[in-house]
């Protein structure tokens, strides 16, 4: 598990931005696994700068988000369809049918079925290369809550009243915050080839730290990233600021740049 401390929010958006662009350059039909809310609108402000200002080229990119609220249509304000077209798909050259958001509407009879199906998909694309999360105050990546199978795969959940309280930002009243959500499992998020998790802020300090230094547990989701071989964690300092061994992963993401090799 590879640990990448920046000064700031922009700085860990650019960083993160890097990996995203070196891999559509090596790979252009390759397939991104997205992620919603704050966390990752800087990422996606610096890869819509990327495509207008270095011509990054989103033409045969393939993306399938991890989530969605269950109950929202695609065009309601706070579904994760409506963000993702407004703060990047809208502005990159990116085939619309290309990308992929959980439905929210789906009949209820319907949802199993079409649980499988979403899974189906991106087995047919030959699974995701890079998986982009961000961290719940629970340590929920997805909306896979405390007590998740670590095995789970894309499913209906119930949300926990802390991940209701934290998204009723969002919305009007808490009482509008959706219950219910459609995600992809642990299990299929493991499945990425490679995976990177942001986390900016102090909120997020605490459960940053257990997930990356605390033991591994199905009350973390999080925390069973360190079972995966190929996951880069960007932190901003005010959310790497309870990590135990954070001089030491200075120390070694500067030893690779110097040597150009990965240490962890
Ligand atoms: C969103 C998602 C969630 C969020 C998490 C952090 O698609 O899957 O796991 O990444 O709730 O949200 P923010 O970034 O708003 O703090």
């Amino acid at each position: 598990m590879r640990v990448i401390i920046k000064k700031n929010y922009e700085e860990m958006s650019k960083e993160a931005a890097k990996i995203v662009k070196d891999l559509i350059q090596k790979k252009e039909n390759c397939v991104l696994g997205l992620a919603t809310g704050s966390t990752p609108v800087g990422l996606y402000k610096e890869l819509i700068r990327m495509h207008k200002e270095e011509g990054l080229d989103f033409s045969k990119v393939i993306t399938f988000n991890l989530d969605e609220y269950y109950g929202l249509s695609p065009d309601h304000p706070q579904s994760y369809r409506y963000f993702m077209d407004i703060n990047l798909f809208n502005h990159i050259n990116i085939k619309k049918d290309n990308t992929n958001v959980p439905d929210g509407k789906v009949p209820i009879e319907k949802i199993e079925q079409y649980c499988e199906w979403y899974e189906d998909m991106i087995k047919k694309v030959g699974g995701i290369d890079l998986q982009v999360v961000g961290i719940g105050g629970d340590g929920h990546i997805g909306f896979n809550e405390p007590g998740s199978s670590l095995n789970s795969r894309t499913r209906l959940v119930a949300l926990d009243e802390q991940t209701i309280k934290d998204n009723s930002r969002f919305f009007d009243k808490i009482e509008d915050v959706p219950r219910f959500a459609i995600t992809m499992g642990v299990g299929t998020i493991l499945e990425a080839k490679e995976i990177i998790l942001l986390a900016n802020g102090e909120k997020k300090a605490e459960i940053v730290a257990k997930a990356i230094e605390g033991p591994i547990t199905s009350q973390i989701s999080a925390s069973v990233l360190q079972l995966h071989p190929k996951v880069t964690i960007i932190l901003d300092e005010e959310a790497a600021s309870k990590l135990k061994r954070k001089e030491y992963y200075k120390f070694a993401s500067e030893a690779e740049k110097k040597i150009g090799l990965r240490l962890f």
